[in-house]
């Protein structure tokens, strides 16, 4: 019988460098698909991909191959700083060349990386013969991951951007947009993130399930209804499909990094680091952020904070509400704020010289509520003012629930908000400035080209304790949003029974966040006072503990509901461990065969006691010093709301 092949009909496999992980790309009647399997199991159904580009007919038809590359690559990158200082970076790549076969014969290419741990693709569109931008109304990348799989996830398009309560839900239930990363565990037992990495130009990628039941990606849309508008050639940032035999495997997940490219200048300048802050005095009521009576931003509150971070060791200063912007009604105010004229009762030269002379590091502050125009408009002076007094650290915040751009409302993770982003890392870059970005765009990897850009929150932080946060939280966020890299949790905040400001946490476990939560720059949140006062012994390990390690590694865990880490520092033989629980109280049991052989370390252990909860009892804790090796373990006890934090040092 005679069987008719089109030459446009074509089935390709892209195995991992371990063959463990397969891609299937499909080219059937002028569509393309992508299949995933894990040992031969699948785990991603046929796929669909393709573009909608406005005026144009949809690009995803009529495709014919016309030309396939094949690549293998193999090496390992040294990360800057961060939670690895090795990242593995194996993988096998095709890049298939298409072209459409009808009428305009667009052409563009879709590469594929197939990782032990990972699939990642994207479009690479060159310009065309008759035009040389476009502006994208969809793109059509679909996810057919099994609907009775988990998910864990964050909505979309909410007032609040990323700071929500991570939910459980089966995929067939996923009504609305659900940001990325999201994290899935599939009837067969593994465990996915889809995620992004390397967004420039271009709007996030949230998604979605669409009218045939598949999850699609919804790019976040500009305030015209468009996704982006991008001269050619353009490239869009890689879809990522993380791929994971456990929870914890997940963690450690660095493919993200790897799909950014090194850095093209010098960064050798960028230094990591802790800080405290004229903050949590603002949140618990004793001081505010306006000037007034007991306005925090003062220069004589801002030169006693630099005695107190010199007393407990700690290198850095934030101060906020130190601009003009902050009187009334601040979120409404902020479309005015200035951000290189001071309150009259704050001198930053002053205290600028003051933090110098004691070797402080100032972190300055930028809360510009939303309101790009303005920033932008203040944007290279207010850089310079900071730079030209010395200060090389800024957290950035952009607390409004949608930013003001060119005079129009747009959501944060649209284009010209992850341009507006980009803008602040790049300028930042140029006067040595490192940032912490709250209410950021989320983190896609390109820490690992601007390493200038140290943190981000983008995630419901400690200022959402007093009711707003669960045990479970803190739970959630090493399997989710921490996949998107370090954030700023604001840990280390001790005075739990504040009426203000109530913590849902044992006193061991907000130590065990400086391990379980990582950040390039570490915030101890709490006033000064409460560490000296009250927990100096406990304020020990907050001064020990290292914001550069060199290897992470999980050691247990369950999504929501427990997660236990180690680390090693990057500048000693010390190792920290941290632990932190939802609700439940759980004995552990770690094995500390990961350590040194024949080495001794000294651990100092601070646990919850047996009868400490974060309601009841949260000050319950245990302290303890031991010698161990690596033939040891440690039987520990994590209370409801609890956990641990303990250091290694190896004598
Ligand atoms: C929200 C940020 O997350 C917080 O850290 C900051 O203090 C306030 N905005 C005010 O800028
Ligand atoms: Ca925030």
């Amino acid at each position: 019988m005679f069987k008719w092949f089109s030459h446009s009909e074509i089935e390709r496999d892209v195995y991992s460098p371990d063959k463990s992980i397969r891609c299937h790309f499909t080219l059937k009647l002028g569509q393309i698909f992508y299949s995933v399997y894990k040992n031969e199991k699948q785990i991603i159904k046929p796929s669909r991909l393709g573009f909608l580009i406005c005026g144009e007919t949809p690009l995803m038809n009529d495709l014919k191959l016309i030309r396939e590359q094949k690549r293998r690559h193999s090496e390992t990158i040294e990360m800057l700083w961060g939670e690895d200082r090795y990242i593995p970076n194996n993988y096998s790549e095709s890049a298939f060349y298409l072209s459409e076969d009808k009428e305009q014969k667009r052409i563009f290419t879709l590469r594929f990386r197939v990782f032990d741990n990972a699939v990642a693709f994207r479009y690479e569109i060159p310009p065309q013969p008759k035009f040389s931008q476009i502006t994208i109304k969809d793109e059509l990348t679909e996810f057919n991951i099994d609907l009775n799989s988990i998910a864990w996830k964050i909505p979309a398009y909410q007032p609040d951007r990323y700071e929500y309560n991570y939910e459980k839900t089966m995929v067939h239930q996923l009504q609305n947009s659900v940001h990325t990363p999201v994290t899935f565990k599939t009837p067969t037992g593994y465990y996915l993130a889809i995620h992004e990495a390397a967004l420039y130009n271009y709007g996030s990628a949230t998604i979605k399930l669409n009218q045939n039941n598949i999850l699609k990606t919804d790019i976040t849309p500009l305030s015209d209804g468009t996704k982006a508008h991008v001269m050619l050639p353009f490239q869009t940032p890689w879809r990522l499909i993380m791929v994971a035999n456990s929870a914890t495997e997940l963690t450690t997940n660095r493919v993200m990094y790897a799909l950014n490219e090194a850095p093209t200048e010098d960064f050798s300048w960028v230094k990591t680091l802790k800080f405290i802050g004229i903050w949590w005095a603002m949140y618990v009521g004793e001081w505010t952020w306006a000037p007034g009576e007991r306005h925090g931003a003062t220069t004589e509150h801002a030169k006693e904070y630099i005695d107190a971070a010199v007393r407990l060791g700690i290198s850095g200063l934030l101060i906020e509400g130190w601009n003009e912007g902050w009187e009334g009604d601040w979120l409404e105010n902020g479309r005015f704020n200035k951000f290189t004229i001071t309150t009259s009762d704050f001198n930053l030269e002053e205290v600028a010289r003051y933090a110098k002379n004691h070797k402080i590091e100032i972190v300055g502050h930028h809360e510009t509520v939303g309101f790009v125009d303005n920033y932008e408009n203040q944007l290279e002076e207010a850089y310079n003012y900071y730079a030209t007094n010395g200060v090389h650290y800024i957290k950035t915040g952009y607390a409004g629930s949608m930013m003001m751009i060119n005079g129009r409302r747009e959501f944060h993770h649209c284009q010209l908000g992850v341009n507006h982003y980009q803008k602040t890392v790049q300028l930042a870059a140029k006067k040595h400035i490192c940032l912490d970005i709250h209410e950021p765009i989320k983190g896609t990897g390109i820490e690992r080209t601007w390493p200038n850009l140290l943190s981000r929150e983008g995630a419901r932080g400690q200022e959402y304790e007093g009711g707003a946060l669960s045990p479970s939280h803190a739970c959630f966020l090493p399997y989710t949003r921490l996949l998107a890299g370090g954030m700023d949790y604001t840990s280390g905040i001790l005075d739990l029974t504040n009426s203000v400001k109530r913590m849902a946490t044992t006193l061991a476990r907000q130590l065990a966040y400086f391990i379980t939560i990582y950040s390039g720059m570490q915030m101890a949140a709490d006033r000064p006072y409460i560490y000296e006062e009250r927990f100096p012994e406990e304020f020990q390990f907050i001064r020990d503990v290292p914001t550069n390690f060199e290897k992470t590694l999980p050691l247990a865990g369950e999504i929501g509901e427990y997660y236990i880490v180690a680390r090693k520092d990057r500048d000693s033989n010390d190792w920290f461990i941290g632990g932190v629980s939802d609700e439940m109280g759980r004995r552990i049991h770690i094995n500390l065969d990961f350590l040194e052989q024949g080495a001794v370390y000294k651990a100092s252990i601070y646990a919850d006691a047996d009868h400490a909860h974060y309601r009841e009892n949260p000050f319950a804790i245990i302290k303890q010093e031991k010698r161990v090796g690596c033939h040891d373990s440690l039987d520990l006890y994590m209370a409801p709301g609890g956990g641990f934090a303990i250091k290694l040092m190896r004598l």
